[in-house]
């Protein structure tokens, strides 16, 4: 029995990442809300996703439901590579691959429904956090599946030829959060007030934030909070560089412009999840509790443009799961009723419009023949 230690510590906040974070307050003055969330999320020993806290318990994504959400992804990835000439070399570069189950589903419905495919097939998982790599080669070898054709990187690879691959990636980029008032674009910011974290209002930290809006020709409603995913613009121009045939196919949840930052959306899209319940309040369970944000798509869109990607595709989750053939795995459950309700259950689930069914599947070309792709558009 140890006898020291404060037997009041909270457990469901991570208090060495408190710790540092009102020191650095009380060192450096208030910090930008985007540093704020992406030390909680990112921090190398306390972050929410590094310190093995990030969990199904939390939130559950697509591949977390079931594996039919990888193989009808892998459906769809079959047919890229056939409107590219069927390479040699097919390299589905994921980033963001959570515990790996993605990949493992997408392998394995290659290589066991589409094997000319499965072997033209490279899977390279873009994960520099050590644990998460760990979970992933877990996941990935579960079943005895082999692993000669995964590999790992920290960054994003040079010259893919294939698919730049990502669910839920961007809506866990830290964002900058700002506040209409009448004229003025104030930027949120987080302060200390004797021991809690609170919002403070000031001038924008980066110029970045004015010339975003200029771009979109619009602002925020008045009186709105809302947030500016700055990396998400850089991470698609990266990724058009790094492409030099493909792909890339995003899933998040997200808006177009007009929508996410229309005037009824006063408290912004910043949402946190603990133990699969919601909340708006960023300041508690700090380093526990999971926190997305909306993807602005419009922008997206035409960062990618702006970096020599052509529009292949865009729609909603449930649109495009259905038209790769969910409803018609459901159907085929062979007269078991039992099956057929278990299966009705995952399909509903991953379609759900208020859920998974609305986040939205944007697919994005680079040097490759247009062609009418089975998940975007109705047969
Ligand atoms: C909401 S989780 C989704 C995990 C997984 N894709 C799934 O669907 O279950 C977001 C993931 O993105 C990862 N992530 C965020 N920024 C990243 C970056 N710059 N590079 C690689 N992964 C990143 C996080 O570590 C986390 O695993």
């Amino acid at each position: 029995v140890t006898l020291t230690g404060d037997d009041f510590a909270s457990i469901t906040e991570n208090t060495a990442l408190v710790r540092e974070l009102r020191e650095r307050i009380a060192r450096e003055g208030m910090i930008s809300f985007r540093d704020f969330m992406d030390t909680v999320l990112y921090h190398p020993l306390h972050g929410y996703y590094r310190a093995g806290g990030a969990s199904s318990r939390d939130y559950v994504t697509s591949p977390q439901v079931h594996p039919v959400f990888g193989a009808l992804v892998g459906r769809q990835l079959h047919q890229l590579w056939v409107v590219m000439g069927q390479p040699a070399r097919f390299y589905i570069v994921e980033q963001g691959a959570g515990d790996g189950r993605l990949a493992r589903d997408i392998r394995r419905w290659a290589h066991d429904r589409a094997r000319e495919f499965g072997a033209a097939m490279r899977y390279i998982i873009v994960e520099p956090a050590p644990e998460l790599r760990a979970a992933q080669k877990h996941t990935l070898t579960e079943v005895g599946d082999h692993l000669d054709d995964v590999n790992w990187s920290d960054t994003l690879p040079d010259s893919i030829e294939g698919c730049v691959l990502s669910n839920e990636l961007l809506d866990a980029f830290p964002v900058h959060r700002v506040f209409r008032h009448g004229d003025e674009l104030l930027e949120v910011y987080v302060a200390l007030e004797g021991e809690r974290f609170v919002d403070r209002f000031a001038a924008p930290s980066t110029p970045e934030i004015a010339r975003y809006f200029e771009v979109l020709d619009l602002l925020p409603g008045d009186e709105c909070y809302a947030e500016v995913n700055l990396d998400a613009p850089y991470w698609i121009a990266h990724v058009a560089t790094a492409l030099r045939r493909g792909y890339v196919l995003t899933f998040d949840y997200g808006y177009e412009a007009d929508q996410l930052y229309a005037p009824w959306r006063r408290d912004g899209t910043l949402l946190c999840s603990y133990r699969q319940s919601a909340s708006s309040d960023p300041y508690q369970r700090l380093g526990r509790q999971d926190m997305t944000a909306s993807v602005d798509f419009t922008t997206l869109r035409c960062s990618g443009a702006r970096s020599g990607l052509a529009l292949a595709g865009s729609t909603d989750q449930g649109s495009f799961l259905s038209r790769l053939g969910l409803g018609r795995g459901v159907a085929a459950s062979g007269g078991q009723l039992e099956e057929y309700f278990a299966r009705r259950d995952v399909m509903l689930r991953l379609i759900d419009p208020a859920g998974l069914g609305r986040i939205r599947v944007l697919l994005m070309a680079k040097g490759v023949p247009d062609a009418r792709l089975d998940g975007f558009y109705d047969a």
